[in-house]
C-alpha cells in the first residue's frame, strides 16, 4: 500500500497532538509532536526536547527515530507533526535528513500545504547508497 489515500492522516494527526503533550519546551515555548506510520502498521510518535544548552535541544522527530528503533525498527510509510495551536507544520531542513534514513520507498508526509512525499521535500538527498565502497 503506498497511495496516500490509503494513509489514516487524521488518525496520525490525534497521535501526534497526543505526543505533543508530552513535549519538553521550556525555552522556545514551542511544543511540537509527531508521529508516523511504519510499513508493518505501527503508529510511533515523538515530542521535541530542549536543553538549557539550547544548541543540544532534539526536535520531535529526533525522538521519533528513537522510538522507531525501540519498537521494533522499519521504515515509515507516513509522517505528521503539528505544533501546539493545532497546526500541522513541516518538517525542518535537518529533520528531513533523518526522516529519509528511515524512509519505505515512498514516504508520505502531510504539511500545511496539503500531503506530499520525502522526495520532493529533500531531492536528491545524501543516504547510504553514497557510502559504498566504490564510493569511498
Ligand atoms: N521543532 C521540531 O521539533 N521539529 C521541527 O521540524 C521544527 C522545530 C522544534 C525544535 C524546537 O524545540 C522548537 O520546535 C522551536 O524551534
Amino acid at each position: 500500500m503506498t497511495a496516500a489515500q490509503a494513509v489514516d492522516f487524521e488518525a496520525l494527526t490525534t497521535a501526534a497532538t497526543e505526543a505533543m503533550h508530552a513535549a519538553y519546551a521550556p525555552y522556545s515555548d514551542y511544543p511540537v509532536g509527531a508521529a508516523a506510520l511504519t510499513e508493518d502498521g505501527r503508529i510511533i510518535t515523538g515530542c521535541n526536547v530542549e536543553n538549557a544548552s539550547y544548541g543540544l535541544g532534539l526536535c520531535a522527530e529526533c525522538t521519533l527515530i528513537g522510538q522507531l528503533r525501540l519498537t521494533g525498527g522499519g521504515r515509515l510509510r507516513a509522517f505528521t507533526c503539528v505544533n501546539s495551536a493545532g497546526e500541522t507544520i513541516t518538517p525542518c531542513g535537518r529533520c528531513r535528513q533523518l526522516l529519509a534514513e528511515f524512509a519505505a520507498e515512498t514516504l508520505w508526509i502531510k504539511t500545511a500545504a496539503g500531503v506530499t512525499t520525502l522526495q520532493a521535500l529533500l531531492p536528491e538527498a545524501f543516504g547510504p547508497a553514497d557510502l559504498t565502497a566504490e564510493n569511498r
